[in-house]
């Protein structure tokens, strides 16, 4: 078992704990904002490269390459243009953005200004979950003092460039976390999904060409643009460039925020990190990435934190959040909590995840009184596929998941609580 130390990786937690996340003269200090003085002696097409080159995904959840992103909405027509950091964090599990967010507020904001620059944006906002006030507090001091510094502004150290961003409080709703539910909210509107193409790259806020991104996104940029782009593709696997903030929770004797590079194993994390269940314990299950992610038994654990590696296996670790589960809980009532959160969040937009949420739920609830029957694990299995290939947006098609997961690593669960035949 590797040491903890042989672990972690901090990068983009190199300064949490370091300095005072109030201070932005202890940033500048440790080298803040020269990643802005950088930026601005090289060409927007040039960061773009660096980027680029970098391979950083988006840390929000899918996974979108973050030079594409930024390339499509610098060629994109339309002016202003507009940056967006999405800190709504809402999916169960994740707190590893609100780490960020109260620990270097600074590195967040030299993100954007940088990608500002680079896209050609003039305006910025900052949707932070309705729940994080601790967050939008380090926010808005973190921008008040940058703007009396002249890093935010008009004309921002001379370099005759221009950005302004605004700190905008989400209200509790877990579907605002998705992109266009977020700009809809932004915009004044009910926080509801809208249809893809066009994507926001080119008709995002008030229909504008704009660049969302999450907040651990953003906070690699600076790192990107001071050290360049193939140094960064050189930490981490060949396939998943960087490292990853890991939200780690349940029944670990160690939860906290972790930052470690791509490569390291579910066990590096699990029991190196979080040193296993506590109290003598077995750990029963792990649910990787948050409420709408899979259900995976140990024996999995040795999988490498890895895009292609978890694909290779039909999971993904979504925005970072480890959720470890031991013997004592009970795999159907932990599944009817995730349906009871999903039927709650649920927009009811479309009717397969309006609909289908609910009659998963149904189901569960017949498993949990011994009533279900064979027909039930298969209207189960057909309801959750077409919740994911026809919902409207990403809620639907990741509700199911957790349920999807347990029918093929945990049947015996199912199967053990059918109805029984006299
Ligand atoms: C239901 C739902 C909730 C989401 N919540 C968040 C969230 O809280 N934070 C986030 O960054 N992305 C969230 N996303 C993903 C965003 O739609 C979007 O892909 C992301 O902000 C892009 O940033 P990235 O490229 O840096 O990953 C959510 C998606 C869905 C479908
Ligand atoms: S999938 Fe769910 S959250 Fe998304 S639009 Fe349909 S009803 Fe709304």
């Amino acid at each position: 078992m590797k040491t903890k130390n042989e672990i972690i990786k901090t990068l983009v937690t190199k300064r949490c704990g370091v300095i005072k996340p109030d201070s932005i003269e202890e940033f500048i200090g440790a080298g803040g904002y020269q990643a802005v003085v950088k930026a601005f002696s090289m060409q927007p097409e040039q960061i773009i490269g660096e980027v680029k080159a970098s391979n950083l995904k988006g840390r929000g959840g899918a996974g979108f390459p973050t030079g594409i992103k930024m390339d499509a909405v610098l060629k994109a027509e339309g002016s202003p243009k507009y940056i967006i950091c999405n800190a709504d964090e809402g999916e169960p599990g994740n707190f590893k953005d609100k780490y960020l967010m109260e620990n270097d507020p600074h590195q967040l904001l030299e993100g954007m200004i940088i990608c500002a620059y680079a896209v050609g944006a003039s305006h910025g906002y900052i949707y932070i979950r309705g729940e994080y006030g601790d967050s939008m507090t380090a926010l808005e001091k973190a921008i008040a003092d940058a703007k009396a510094n002249g890093w935010l502004g008009a004309n921002i150290k001379g370099s005759g460039f221009s950005f302004d961003v605004m700190v905008h409080s989400g209200a509790g709703s877990y579907v605002c976390g998705e992109e266009f539910a977020l700009i809809e909210s932004l915009e004044g509107k009910p926080g509801r999904p809208r249809n893809k193409p066009p994507y926001p790259t080119t008709a995002g806020f008030r229909d504008k060409p704009t660049m969302i991104s999450n907040v651990e996104t953003f906070s690699n940029i600076g790192i990107i643009v001071n050290g360049g782009g193939e140094a960064f593709k050189a930490i981490g696997t060949e396939t998943s460039a960087g490292t990853r903030l890991i939200s780690l929770s349940g029944n670990v004797k160690n939860p906290g925020v972790y930052e470690v590079p791509f490569g390291v194993t579910l066990a590096d994390i699990v029991y190196g990190l979080g040193e296993g269940a506590p109290d003598g314990q077995k750990i029963k299950m792990v649910q990787l990435g948050g409420a709408s992610g899979p259900i995976i038994p140990p024996e999995l654990l040795d999988i490498r934190l890895d895009y292609k590696d978890l694909a290779d296996e039909g999971i993904s670790i979504g925005s970072g959040a480890v959720i470890v589960i031991d013997e004592r809980f009970g795999m159907m009532e932990i599944l009817e909590r995730i349906m009871k959160f999903f039927c709650r969040e649920s927009c009811g937009k479309c009717t397969p995840c309006r609909e289908g949420n609910r009659q998963i739920l149904n189901i569960l609830n017949k498993f949990i009184a011994c009533k279900a029957s064979e027909e039930d694990i298969k209207n189960l299995t057909s309801i959750c596929n077409v919740m994911c290939l026809t919902s409207f947006c990403g809620l639907g098609q990741a509700a199911p998941t957790a349920v999807l997961t347990t029918l093929k690593y945990f049947g015996g669960e199912y199967t053990g609580r059918l109805a029984a035949k006299s």
